[in-house]
């Protein structure tokens, strides 16, 4: 059935965005190479865009177990980054992202892997619609994997940073964590901010993405795709 509701032609666009960020990341994509592949719907499109040329990657290094399903299902080997020296490249997504391409992620609750698989990689070009491009990051709760038994102890430390924790119940990561998601935060300083609370006892990753920001950002847009 068509939705042809306000809210439903808004979704039709973003995800026609989302599309056009997803095929234009294929031009970046060294063939024969080994990608790094993140999790989320732009990602989805972006494994679309991959299955439609067979044969361009020789595998890929999945950022989530979500990602890797798609992976196989579209005939694409999967390697464990043990298995590799390095990447070349890491495609992801993104909840938001500045013009100095820091990023929040982990709305979709795969930011340890996310984080580890860029941290890999020599370049990072992150797929984003442009309704996630902003000024100043926070306005996307903040998600902070942490160690189930510390869930109390780092909300009351996020708390006396002047942060709501809200704890996703019923996610549990494929790192067998919980997430917290940060309201109120405005992050005027990505780097500080990762830096204190990936500090914070029982935190496993902070989802901003600051000292390793993305290289590139495409955002796609009513009209085509803006890189910056
Ligand atoms: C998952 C992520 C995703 O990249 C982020 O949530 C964006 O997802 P989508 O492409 O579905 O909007 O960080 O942990």
């Amino acid at each position: 059935m068509t939705d042809t509701t306000a809210a439903g032609s808004k979704d039709t666009e973003a995800h026609l965005k989302k599309r056009r960020c997803a095929e234009a990341a294929v031009r970046y994509v060294e063939p024969g190479s080994v990608l790094g592949v993140g999790t989320g719907s732009t990602v989805g499109y972006f494994i679309e865009a991959l299955a439609a040329r067979p044969g361009l990657i020789r595998a890929a290094v999945s950022s989530s177990e979500a990602s890797s399903r798609l992976l196989s299902a579209a005939g694409i080997q999967i390697l464990d980054l043990n298995e590799v020296a390095g990447l070349h490249l890491y495609i992801d997504g993104a909840d938001e992202a500045t013009r100095a391409r820091h990023l929040i992620k982990g709305g979709g609750g795969a930011l340890t892997r996310e984080k580890i698989v860029a941290s890999a990689a020599q370049r990072f070009v992150c797929i984003i619609d442009d309704s996630k491009l902003v000024e100043t990051l926070g306005a996307f709760p903040l998600p902070v994997e942490v160690i189930p038994m510390a869930r109390s102890l780092v909300s009351r430390a996020i708390e006396a940073r002047g942060g709501q924790p809200v704890w996703r119940r019923g996610t549990v990561t494929d790192n067998g964590n919980h997430i917290l998601d940060v309201h109120g935060l405005s992050i005027t300083d990505p780097r500080a901010l990762e830096r204190e609370l990936g500090e914070i006892t029982g935190v496993v990753t902070v989802g901003l993405f600051a000292a390793r920001p993305a290289d590139l950002l495409l955002v796609g847009t009513a009209t085509g795709t803006e890189t910056i």
